[in-house]
């Protein structure tokens, strides 16, 4: 009798283990070695935005397999580079609000979309060197792949010392948190842990910057939408303008990108 009281504990307690599995798992996207050689990067990350080289900017991003002249992989770093340029055809940007294209830089989106629902959500960090420099523009965010929003901005610096956490219910219902940001392009980590609410339609989503939570904001209807994560240096536009006459350089590292829940 108390051999089969034991195996029958041992059994239950494995049952229980069997059974609830969501606690504990995680599934790695992007592993944080993603920036270690170009076909490890190609093999996570497509090139330019989603929807191609223009956006609301002055910068036209320009980069492939075959040119890495704005978009550089090397030493476990992504360098999204900027410089001024005149020549490039058509001279202004495909995108409203159609602003003259000023420099060609870089832009990266991540190839698995992010989709938070009652079951699973994301945790997604990195680590910055950012300008804070007029007339630069760079992010780390999330958009719609299907229409607008939901948009989170993770990071977003528009060429003074802030880092922004932004996240849009609407075009113009955005709830933005500033958090200063040195100016010395010294590398800080910022982290985004999204959830869904109870409610099962609105994701919660936790900012951090160097492991501290700065800012909790909730997206409104974010659940079961497709997000792309993108990387870019957009130039000019809400950062101000004139932008710098030279090089601009934008450093990544460590992205990671995990699934949490089932
Ligand atoms: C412009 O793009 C940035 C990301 O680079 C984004 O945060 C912002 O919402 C966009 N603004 C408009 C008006 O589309
Ligand atoms: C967006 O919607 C969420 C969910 O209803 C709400 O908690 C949040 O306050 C809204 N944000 C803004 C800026 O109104």
């Amino acid at each position: 009798m108390i051999f089969q009281t034991l195996t029958g504990t041992i059994f239950l307690t494995t049952l229980g283990l069997l059974c609830s599995p969501t606690a504990y798992a995680a599934t790695t996207v992007i592993p944080s070695n993603s920036f270690s050689s170009y076909s490890t990067f190609e093999s996570y990350w497509a090139y330019l935005y989603p929807w191609g080289s223009d956006h609301n900017g002055s910068a036209r991003m320009k980069g492939s397999s075959s040119d890495h002249s704005n978009i550089v992989v090397a030493s476990n770093t992504l360098s999204l580079i900027a410089t001024p340029t005149s020549n490039l055809s058509p001279p202004t940007s495909s995108a409203d609000p159609h602003p003259a294209i000023h420099y060609a830089s870089g832009a990266i989106h991540a190839k698995s979309q992010i989709t938070v629902t009652s079951a699973n959500g994301y945790t997604i960090s990195g680590e910055f060197s950012a300008s804070t420099a007029k007339g630069t523009w760079p992010a780390f965010w999330l958009t719609a792949v299907n229409g607008w929003p939901p948009e989170a901005d993770i990071g977003e610096w528009k060429g003074t010392a802030n880092n922004w956490y932004n996240t849009f219910n609407t075009s113009s219902v955005v709830r933005s948190d500033l958090v200063s940001w040195p100016t010395d392009l010294s590398f800080h980590s910022l982290k985004a842990v999204l959830t869904a609410e109870s409610n099962n339609a609105d994701v919660k989503i936790q900012f951090y910057m160097d492991n501290t939570l700065r800012a909790t904001q909730y997206g409104q209807g974010f659940v079961g939408k497709p997000m792309w994560l993108i990387i870019n240096l957009q130039m000019e536009g809400s950062s101000g303008s004139p932008g710098p006459t030279g090089t601009t350089t934008y450093k990544i590292r460590n992205v990671e990108v995990t699934r949490t829940g089932s």
